[in-house]
């Protein structure tokens, strides 16, 4: 089992900066890398507003915010993140940008690194064929927002040697958070049950069944959601939700995994949530209004 001090994280975005906003906070040294400076800016902002946040409600001590900020540096080449004992990558759920990735960072890594994927739905088994190192590849699932979720799940290829899952698991468990171990199939545990959900949701949009006020309301007094399907479809993003929704349809071979024609059509108008400003809601004015 390596020891893992330093973690290199690729993609800046909603996940990669939750994942070095937590990896910080357990004292990891991090390298934050995304394809312009300018969006690894915008991530370490993000990470900063969101600890003043913890500090603000009394989570953190301000002390520990800024030891956690001088954690992180940004990487302004993926040559940096030579010095990483384990590399995240937490890029776009789309294969091709993943596998692009894979081959420009593993010339750079250190032979010994540990390379893992956040993503959410696509074959670790597969993505790890791609690499130089399969037996050092792994699954490490984190779920949105990641300073607040407890749980991570642990995903290992065919190929992923004890070694590495012994380590990513004493990773994961450094942070706090709670781990299942789910096997190599289409979307995992968690999205395999929560993507088709939201899909449903979308599909009670689609024939008529309710408002987007109606469904949320329903889930979230009805079935005690924290939040409504529409509005978690959002929060995740629309473009993720039809690529899980995807992965699960293809890989399964099963059309109850069908991704709704109007999520189709949010993502096709680029109307893709919270980080677009519209999805199933508005979210351009002081409160989120429904855009249906
Ligand atoms: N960083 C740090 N803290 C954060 C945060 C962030 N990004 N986002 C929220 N918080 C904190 C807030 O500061 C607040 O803390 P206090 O209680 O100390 O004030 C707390 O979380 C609650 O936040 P809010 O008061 O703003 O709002 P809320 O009570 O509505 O909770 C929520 C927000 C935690 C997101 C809650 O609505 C929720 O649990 N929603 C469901 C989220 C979910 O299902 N996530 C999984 C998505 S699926 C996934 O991630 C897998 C995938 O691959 C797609």
């Amino acid at each position: 089992m390596s020891k893992i001090e330093t973690i290199g994280i690729v993609g800046a975005g909603q996940m990669g900066s939750g994942i070095a906003h937590v990896s910080a906070l357990a004292g990891f040294n991090v390298l934050l890398y995304d394809v312009s400076a300018a969006s690894v800016e915008k991530g370490i902002a993000t990470i900063s507003g969101n600890m003043a946040r913890q500090v603000g409600s009394g989570k953190l001590e301000e002390s520990t915010r800024k030891d956690a900020m001088a954690h992180i540096s940004a990487a302004a080449t993926m040559a940096d993140l030579a010095a990483a004992d384990l590399v995240v990558e937490a890029a776009t759920e789309d294969e091709t940008v993943k596998r692009k990735i894979f081959a420009q960072l593993c010339p750079l890594l250190n032979p010994e690194a540990i390379l893992a994927t956040n993503t959410s739905s696509i074959s670790i088994t597969r993505l790890a064929s791609q690499t130089d190192r399969p037996e050092r590849f792994i699954g490490i699932h984190f779920m949105n927002p990641v300073p607040v979720m407890k749980l991570v799940e642990l995903v290992r290829g065919i190929a992923t040697e004890d070694a590495t899952f012994e380590s990513a698991k004493a990773y994961v468990t450094r942070l706090d958070k709670a781990i299942t171990v789910s096997e190599d199939f289409p979307a995992f545990i968690v999205n395999r049950i929560l993507l088709p959900m939201i899909n449903e949701a979308i599909y009670t949009l689609y024939e008529g069944v309710g408002t987007v006020d109606a469904i949320d309301t329903a889930m979230k007094l009805g079935a005690n959601h924290p939040m409504g399907p529409l509005q978690l479809a959002d929060f995740i993003g629309l473009d993720t939700c039809l690529s899980i929704m995807q992965v699960l349809h293809e890989g399964l071979s099963d059309s109850k995994y069908r991704p709704c024609p109007l999520l189709v059509k949010y993502v096709e108008a680029g109307w893709l949530g919270r980080k677009t400003g519209r999805g199933f809601y508005d979210y351009r004015g002081e409160h989120p209004v429904p855009t249906r």
